[in-house]
């Protein structure tokens, strides 16, 4: 397939890299590609940002048939432009495609258009240490149509937002609420997909929780309400007496590439690290008992998320000593120094861009 590029006449304004947000400014070009079933994925191209004019009637809008992804893009001392683990962001939107009865792309092809997509944007790329170029693949079910089926026709888009240090004040651990009536995700349901509905699915109880002074929600299994999921929007780990334990994916979490790298890279450091089952009473239990050395989120927006503290209904513990644990600081200091090509890339995980 031929990748066309269109120009935009008029580049926008760079906003000031010490003051980026998240996901509030895009870049000037996006890449779009369209599906349709007499030609598969067709039309590659790059081309001005601009919105997507879509019928009222386009089944996204009503059945919420999409997927993305997100990742990012890391500009190093050097100057270089690289990318952290793009094939395994690909390779999970084909499963959440898989889940959501949507063609699949070609990974490679899909590799090759955002390296592209990147080139014509190098500039937007930021410099100011701790920032970067967010990258949102997002797929959409187009027909105009009424009814629930699988659309027909499909647009596969890119857009890129560079976005600020995640941690602009230092690690701050966060304290998070166990939420006991909601659940994200059931095992048979789409809770190892990133789709739309598990995001819309998690709001109430977010804000719930926010409301009463938590910055994020622990997730319990849909089934007993007793096993460990997700935090937030982040994969979760536990230390506990020297283990590193996270939640085994069973069909109901989203395997995070972030979390694959703490595995991996706490295999790599002769850690004690567990993919298993673990119970909120086992947790509470351990910080009750002095145990509970560490716990953390996953995620690729802020790597890793130390968490202080953790309520329960009535029950409430405090982690470690309530700093951040040394861990956390160990594994995230590790990926970001991977990712910004301040250390080596023991695991082949850089993708160079330009
Ligand atoms: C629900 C959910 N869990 C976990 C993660 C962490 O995944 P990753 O490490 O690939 O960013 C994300 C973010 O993508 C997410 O949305």
């Amino acid at each position: 397939m031929k990748l066309s590029v269109t120009l935009a006449k008029t580049p926008k304004p760079k906003p000031d890299e010490t003051k980026l947000g998240f996901g509030t400014k895009f870049t000037d070009h996006m890449f779009n590609m369209d599906y349709a079933p007499d030609k598969g994925w067709h039309n590659p191209r790059i081309e001005p940002y601009a919105p997507i004019g879509m019928d009222p009637a386009t089944m996204v809008l009503h059945y919420g048939q999409g997927v993305f992804e997100g990742l990012k893009a890391y500009r190093t001392a050097a100057g270089r432009i690289q990318l952290f683990r793009p094939q395994d962001n690909l390779r999970r939107l084909n499963r959440s495609n898989d889940i959501l009865c949507i063609p699949r792309i070609d990974e490679s092809f899909g590799l090759e258009a955002l390296k592209e997509l990147i080139k014509v944007e190098k500039d937007w790329v930021p410099r100011v240490p701790e920032t970067s170029l967010y990258i949102r693949p997002t797929i959409v079910a187009t027909d105009p149509f009424l009814g629930v089926r699988a659309s027909h026709t499909y647009r596969f888009f890119i857009i890129l937002c560079p976005v600020g240090a995640y941690y602009p004040e230092g690690f701050n651990p966060v304290k998070i609420l166990v939420e006991k009536e909601h659940v994200r995700a059931v095992p048979g349901g789409t809770g190892e997909a990133k789709t739309l509905g598990n995001y819309a699915a998690s709001l109430l109880a977010g804000q719930k929780a926010h409301d009463a002074g938590f910055t994020q929600v622990l997730w319990l299994d849909g089934v007993e309400r007793k096993y460990i999921e997700e935090v937030g929007s982040m994969n979760i780990f536990f230390v506990i007496d020297g283990e590193v334990i996270t939640p085994a994916l069973q069909g109901s979490i989203l395997p995070g590439i972030t979390r694959d790298s703490v595995l991996q890279l706490g295999r790599m450091w002769g850690l004690k690290v567990a993919e298993r089952r673990i119970g909120i009473d086992e947790v509470l239990q351990a910080g009750e008992n002095g145990k509970l050395q560490e716990v953390f989120g996953s995620g690729t927006a802020a790597v890793v998320s130390p968490v202080g503290l953790i309520q329960y209904g009535d029950r409430q513990v405090t982690v470690g000593n309530g700093q951040v644990g040394a861990l956390a600081k160990r594994f995230y200091t590790a990926i970001t120094d991977i990712q910004y090509g301040r250390a080596a890339d023991p695991k082949g995980w850089i993708v160079p861009v330009a």
